[in-house]
C-alpha cells in the first residue's frame, strides 16, 4: 500500500474502501500531525481546531504529559487483560475516577467507547432495579452499538432497517430557544416535566422504569443547556418513582464545561455516570461510574471487554486528569469559555444569522437563524460557514443541521481562541454577504 500524496487521492481512496456507515464529513481534513489545537493536514496547511476532535482533546491534541504516559506504558506492558488479571494502570484509573466523581463511594466499569458505556449502563439499571423501561430525550445522542442507539433520539432511520432494544419511550428536552411547548423564558412553567408526569399516567407505568439517561447539557442536539432548577425538580419526580438517573457525561464531561462533569453545576447527584470521548486522550478508553450497590448488580462477564482496561489506555487517562488537576484547566475552561461566549454575544449584535449562543465553559454553541422571529433553522448557511471556516483554517462543524459546534481545547492559548473566533466572524460575514456558492452545499456532508 503506497503512501498517499494529496487529500483528494485520501479522499477518493477513503471512498473505495470505508463503509459510509461510520463516517460523516465536513471538510477534507487529512490531518497528518496536531500539536494542541494545531492539526496541519498532509499538504501542510495548518488549522486551528475548535472542535478538540469532536470533544476527544480536553487537554490538547499531543499533549506531552499524554505522549509521555502512552510512551513509558508501552515500553513496560502494552496489555494484560483485565478480565482474568490485575494490571495496576487500571486500578489506578478508577481510584482516581472514584476521587472525582459526584457519585458518593461509586464502584466503576472500563470499556472502549461511549456507546459500550452507555449500554453497560442500561444493563445495570435495568438488573439493579429488576425494571425494563428505559426513558430517553428526543433529540439525544447515546453512541451507535445496539442499546445506545435504542435509546438515542436521533436517527431513526437505521432502526427501521436493523431493529433495536424494546421498551424505550422518550420525552421532550428542555430547550428554551425552542421550547416544544411553545413558552418562553418567561412564560415558563416548566410544561417538560408536566409532560413527564402525564406520560406516567397515560402511557407508561412509572414504577415499571429503570432509568432516565440524560445528557446534562445535550451536545448532538445543538448544545442545549436546560433551565437553572430542571434537573432538581426532574430528580424529585425520579426519586419518588425510584427511577435512576444516568447521566451521559461522553461529550460534556472531565472539565469541558468548567467542572469535571456538567451534572455538577445543577446540583442534583446522578446515580450512574458514563464517560469516554476526552477520558484517554486520543485513545479508546471508556467508564462507567455508578453507586456500588447498582455496578454490583450484573453477575461476572456481564459488561466486560477483552480489551477494556488496557495499561496504555489506562495510563493515557490518568495524565489526562493529572493535566486538568495541575494546570488548574477547569477554571481555565470557565474563564475562555466566558470570554469566547462575550465575543460570539458580540456577535450576534453584528449578523443577523445567529439566532442564539448557548452553552457552559467550552462547550459552546450558535443557533443559526434565516430569521429570528420564526427561528427557521439556516441549514445552508451553517453548511457554507463551516467550508468556508475551512478555507480560512478553521475547524468547526455543525449539528442539528444548523447549530455551529464550538469546542476548542480547555488548554488552547489565547491568541488562537481570539484568531479562531476572528475567523468564524470572517466566516460568518463572508456568508451572509454572498460570497460562498452553492457549490460548496455539494462537498459539506455533515449531521
Ligand atoms: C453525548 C454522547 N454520548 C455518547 C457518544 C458515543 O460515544 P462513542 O462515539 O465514543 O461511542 C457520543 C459521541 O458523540 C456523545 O456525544
Amino acid at each position: 500500500m503506497e503512501y498517499p500524496r494529496t487529500k483528494e487521492e485520501v479522499v477518493r481512496r477513503y471512498s473505495e474502501v470505508f463503509s459510509r456507515t461510520s463516517r460523516v464529513t465536513y471538510a477534507p481534513i487529512v490531518a497528518v500531525k496536531a500539536k494542541n489545537a494545531l492539526v496541519w493536514d498532509i499538504e501542510g496547511r495548518e488549522y486551528i481546531d475548535f472542535l478538540s476532535d469532536a470533544a476527544v482533546q480536553n487537554v490538547g491534541h499531543n499533549n506531552p504529559r499524554v505522549v509521555n504516559a502512552i510512551k513509558k506504558q508501552a515500553d513496560r506492558l502494552v496489555h494484560f487483560t483485565f478480565i482474568y488479571g490485575f494490571p495496576v494502570e487500571p486500578l489506578l484509573l478508577a481510584e482516581k475516577l472514584r476521587e472525582i466523581a459526584p457519585i458518593e463511594s461509586p464502584k466503576v466499569s472500563l470499556g472502549l467507547s461511549g456507546s459500550d458505556a452507555n449500554d453497560g449502563a442500561i444493563k445495570f439499571a435495568r438488573a439493579y432495579t429488576g425494571r425494563r423501561v428505559i426513558l430517553s430525550y428526543l433529540r439525544s445522542y447515546y453512541g451507535s452499538t445496539y442499546g445506545a442507539m435504542s435509546i438515542t433520539g436521533l436517527d431513526f432511520e437505521v432502526r427501521s432497517k436493523v431493529g433495536q432494544l424494546s421498551d424505550i419511550h422518550f420525552i421532550p428536552y428542555p430547550n428554551c430557544y425552542r421550547c416544544p411547548f411553545g413558552k418562553t423564558p418567561k412564560t415558563c412553567r416548566m410544561e417538560c416535566l408536566e409532560y413527564l408526569k402525564e406520560k406516567f399516567e397515560g402511557e407508561v407505568y412509572a414504577k415499571g422504569i429503570a432509568a432516565l439517561f440524560a445528557e446534562p447539557i445535550q451536545g448532538d442536539a445543538g448544545m442545549v443547556v436546560p433551565p437553572e432548577g430542571y434537573f432538581k425538580r426532574l430528580k424529585k419526580i425520579l426519586d419518588k418513582h425510584g427511577i435512576l438517573l444516568v447521566v451521559d457525561e461522553v461529550q460534556s464531561g472531565l472539565g469541558r464545561t468548567g467542572r469535571w462533569f456538567a451534572i455538577e453545576h445543577f446540583g442534583v447527584e446522578p446515580d450512574i455516570i458514563t464517560l469516554a470521548k476526552p477520558l484517554g486522550g486520543g485513545l479508546p478508553i471508556s467508564a462507567i461510574i455508578g453507586r456500588e450497590e447498582i455496578m454490583d448488580s450484573i453477575p461476572p462477564m456481564g459488561h466486560a471487554f477483552t480489551l477494556s482496561g488496557n495499561p496504555i489506555a489506562s495510563a493515557a487517562a490518568l495524565a489526562v486528569i493529572e493535566e486538568i488537576e495541575e494546570r488548574k484547566l477547569l477554571k481555565r475552561a470557565e474563564k475562555l469559555g466566558m470570554y469566547a461566549r462575550r465575543r460570539l454575544e458580540k456577535m450576534k449584535e453584528e449578523h443577523e444569522l445567529i439566532g442564539d449562543v448557548r452553552g457552559l465553559g467550552l462547550m459552546l454553541g450558535l443557533d443559526l437563524v434565516k430569521d429570528r422571529e420564526t427561528k427557521e433553522r439556516a441549514y445552508a448557511e451553517a453548511r457554507k460557514i463551516v467550508w468556508r471556516s475551512y478555507e480560512l483554517g478553521l475547524i468547526v462543524a455543525f449539528l442539528q443541521g444548523n447549530v455551529l459546534r464550538i469546542q476548542p481545547p480547555l488548554t488552547i492559548e489565547e491568541e488562537l481562541l481570539e484568531e479562531g473566533l476572528n475567523r468564524l466572524e470572517q466566516a460568518i460575514g463572508d456568508v451572509e454577504e454572498g460570497k460562498v456558492s452553492d457549490e460548496v452545499l455539494k462537498k459539506v456532508e455533515g449531521w
